[in-house]
């Protein structure tokens, strides 16, 4: 079956995030949203007939993960990932980044240091800051217009207070699915340390032909005995408002700790919508998945190109996974708050800003490309003209 991405759907009057907030963050409505990270393609129907399904029963009672939840999530990770996870090691997470501040809360203490690598999914610095843990920046570095891990500094910067390492694999805003010699070396640093690695892996099954997402904890035995491990249907098949995440958790102490704080939460329980999708997602929706992610890289390559013949001033950073594009805008010649300004107000487009990434934000926007391209051709055609008719 081929599948219709280009469909343009209207998200106004549906309480959309990427909507309803334009007026907030960018001062005005007139602007093409291509920021919050989800996707402007329709959700697939096998997720809405799932759901339906699950509807033709009149009571929506209290409900435990049905039978083949854990049998169908573990069959998908070891197709795409090769990774054989034990029933036992999976659980149910309301949100991914509810995940990461549990896995703060059950796993540190107030005043201990946790090590995240700017520029980095934002609140990945406020799940930190927000339970009066100490936020350690170990930024990224540049190679060859790709993100690096720089391991001196992380070594120079581990302490006896440091307890916990939150990653992002694949990465966002870059778009790096980190090979297996970089994790290798993390998890030793870290092993050797004592510190524990949250693995963000919300991105994982949106790589592109050519490169491959390696979990976290399968590079090693030592990678696989420290670290928690978040995974989610939720970006990929584009229904991030029905929260869908699980845990993966091989070793048995630190599995108990974290979920003896999401019982003592009472976090621990699902809801039957995000069960049935999960399944219906990862049953049907290879095909879906693959098709959207070639429709998204000819979206990114259209960007890429058309910025190099008409705009060489901005150096998009080719991304390995997903479908976010980490802009690099210096050569514009204008200070952060000028940026984004010229983008909001004389190109019309609201981006993320570079700066909530932390350090090495700057200068940087982030653009969202899951959405029909006609959309993206307005966006660039709006930015080469603004570049053209402007003395910015
Ligand atoms: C790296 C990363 N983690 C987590 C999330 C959000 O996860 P959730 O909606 O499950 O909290 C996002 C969304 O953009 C993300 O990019």
């Amino acid at each position: 079956m081929n599948y219709n991405f280009d469909e343009i759907i209207d998200r106004h009057k549906t309480d959309a995030i990427k909507i309803e907030r334009c007026k907030a963050l960018f001062g005005t409505e007139n602007v093409l949203p291509l920021w919050v990270a989800d996707m402007d393609f329709r959700t697939p129907d096998f997720i809405f007939e799932a759901i339906r399904e699950r509807c033709k029963h009149p009571i929506l009672g209290y409900s435990m993960p049905p039978e083949d939840y854990y049998p169908t999530v573990i069959k998908w990770i070891k197709d795409r990932h090769d990774w054989d996870i034990m029933r036992q090691w999976i659980g149910f997470l309301p949100g991914i980044v509810p995940g990461l501040s549990f896995s703060v809360q059950a796993l540190t203490q107030p005043g201990d240091q946790v090590i995240v690598q700017p520029p980095v999914y934002f609140p990945f610095f406020h799940v930190v800051k927000n339970n009066h843990r100490e936020l350690i920046n170990n930024p990224l570095k540049i190679v060859n217009g790709k993100f690096e891990m720089d391991f001196d500094d992380l070594e120079k910067k581990i302490t006896s207070r440091t307890k916990l390492f939150i990653l992002c694999n694949p990465h966002n805003p870059g778009g790096r699915a980190w090979n297996a010699f970089t994790l290798r070396k993390l998890a030793e640093i870290c092993a050797k340390h004592n510190i524990i690695v949250v693995s963000d892996e919300i991105h994982a099954d949106m790589v592109f032909e050519g490169h491959k997402h390696v979990p976290f904890a399968t590079v090693s035995e030592t990678a696989a005995q420290i670290s928690l491990t978040f995974m989610a249907p939720s970006k990929t098949f584009n229904m991030p408002g029905l929260i869908s995440s699980f845990y993966i958790i091989p070793n048995a102490e630190i599995r108990s700790r974290f979920v003896e704080f999401l019982e003592a939460s009472e976090l621990a329980g699902g809801n039957i919508f995000a069960y049935a999708a999960t399944i219906a997602a990862f049953e049907k929706g290879n095909d879906w998945r693959k098709q959207m992610l070639e429709y998204v890289l000819t979206n990114i390559n259209f960007v890429v190109d058309f910025l190099k013949v008409n705009i060489p001033q901005i150096k998009p950073m080719i991304p390995d996974a997903s479908f976010l594009i980490w802009l690099n805008c210096k050569e514009l010649g204008m200070d952060d708050d000028e940026l984004f300004d010229f983008f909001v107000r004389k190109a019309g487009l609201g981006l993320n800003k570079g700066t909530i990434f932390g350090p090495g934000g700057e200068y940087h926007l982030r653009l969202n490309a899951a959405c029909p391209r006609i959309v993206l051709e307005k966006a660039m055609k709006q930015l080469k003209e603004a570049i053209a008719t402007s003395s910015y």
